[in-house]
């Protein structure tokens, strides 16, 4: 950035990288049925993008067009900056596809396969192979039968295939169904490990909590129309806001909010689809509100939340804080405190309903710590992606 004194970029501009994915107003029709209209997001580099919707909603043709398999009759998409349908032979080489219910060579062993397919990718060197094994945690049962292995292992080589040739981003189509839960587990431990590589990963889901743990944000396909897509704090942020405004009057309703809407040309579209995105991004984190000390009942009238800049009032949310000792004294610790809303004790830990973001969290642990609360966990309202869910969807399947 030039230190040179010019223009400083606009105030509420957030700035995002340029998105490892792109879709852009996507259609496509099997005979006379639209299976995918007018579909647009981002994932950006880096990121776990959820892809959740019911069968039939169109999540695999979209995933087809995204691995060169199907040329998409309206709309472009772009992986790593390269047009699909102008140099799929490029896009190959940076994506990782697995399809959903991929079938793998039984009569061979692990690495036989891993060896197979590494020759058949042209990748140079057999380290890589050994690299793979340990990466998916392979290489102990690498003399394995494959016809031998259960589903949960048959499902991390066919992931340790598509890394043989290094791609920058896997295109994951329903990685996750009919695993049982330990290896849905490594599954997700193994994504999270693939994502601290560098990779970007894109994984769809019908069932709405099978990865959600893992994914940084999520795009909800419904009848082969995109409701919502984004960070899922940030949708939750605008969902928010757009309830706070419609319940003043003056806010389209959701669902008059299309995806059309998405700004066609920006290189840095925002999420979109529940009209204009909320206040929300790094400004929150410049200092903490005052206010923090010995939590003395807020300056502000009863039931009336502080300002915090930028921020909703209406987002209110919930976190379960496990202490040391008694959670009687971490609730009397924060009860009446700024920007908490309510205190419960449920199973021996503080549920704290609480006015703000991340950085509140940070706040409430901080001060239990300050006054000599241990604290041992702490873990945020976890269905808040199923809040989501169930608002901006209809329950319409084909
Ligand atoms: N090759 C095809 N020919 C005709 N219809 C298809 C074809 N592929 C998918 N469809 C139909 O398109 C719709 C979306 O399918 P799909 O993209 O597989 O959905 P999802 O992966 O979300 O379950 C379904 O109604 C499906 O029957
Ligand atoms: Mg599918």
């Amino acid at each position: 950035m030039s230190a040179s004194g010019g223009a400083p970029p606009p105030a509420a501009r957030i700035e995002r990288p340029a998105p490892t994915i792109r879709v852009r107003h996507l259609s496509h029709r099997f005979g006379a049925l639209d299976v995918l209209r007018d579909v647009s997001f981002d994932v950006g580099p880096g990121e776990i993008f959820g892809f959740i919707g019911p069968n039939g909603a169109g999540k695999t043709t979209t995933i087809r067009v995204m691995a060169t398999l199907l040329e998409p009759m309206a709309g472009r998409v772009e992986i790593d900056g390269v047009d699909v349908t102008i140099d799929p032979a490029a896009v190959r080489r940076s994506i990782g596809y697995m399809p959903d219910h991929a079938g793998v060579y039984d009569r061979i062993t692990v690495r036989e396969y891993l060896e197979f397919f590494a020759d058949a990718f042209r990748v140079p060197s057999l380290d890589v192979v050994d690299a793979v094994l340990e990466l998916t945690d392979l290489g102990k049962i690498q003399d394995r039968i494959v016809a031998t292995m259960s589903k949960g292992m048959k499902q991390r080589l066919q992931l340790g295939r598509i890394l043989l040739h290094d791609p920058k981003v896997l295109i994951l189509d329903e990685p996750a169904s009919d695993l049982d839960p330990r290896a849905r587990i490594e599954i997700r431990d193994l994504l999270l490990e693939l994502r601290s590589l560098g990779k970007t990963i894109f994984l769809s889901s019908h069932i709405l909590t099978e990865l959600s743990d893992v994914c940084t944000s999520i795009g909800i396909l419904e009848r082969g129309r995109l409701v919502v897509a984004g960070p899922i704090g940030e949708i939750a942020a605008r969902l928010e806001a757009l309830r706070a405004a419609q319940a003043h009057g003056h806010a389209p309703p959701r669902h008059a909010a299309a995806p059309g809407a998405h700004p066609a040309e920006a290189r840095h579209a925002p999420a979109h689809g529940l009209g204009e995105p909320a206040a929300v991004g790094p400004q929150q984190a410049e200092g903490p509100p005052p206010g923090y000390g010995p939590y003395p009942p807020h300056a502000a009238g009863p039931g009336q939340a502080p300002a915090y800049p930028g921020l909703s009032p209406l987002s209110r949310r919930k976190v379960k804080v496990r202490v040391l000792g008694d959670p009687e004294a971490a609730a009397y610790l924060l009860r009446g405190g700024p920007g908490i809303t309510d205190i419960e004790i449920v199973a021996g830990a503080v549920h704290v309903g609480y006015v703000g973001n991340d950085v509140k969290i940070a706040e409430i642990v901080q001060h239990l710590v300050r006054s000599g609360i241990g604290v041992i966990g702490v873990e945020p309202e976890r269905n808040e992606l199923e809040r989501i869910f169930l608002e901006v969807t209809q329950g319409e399947v084909q």
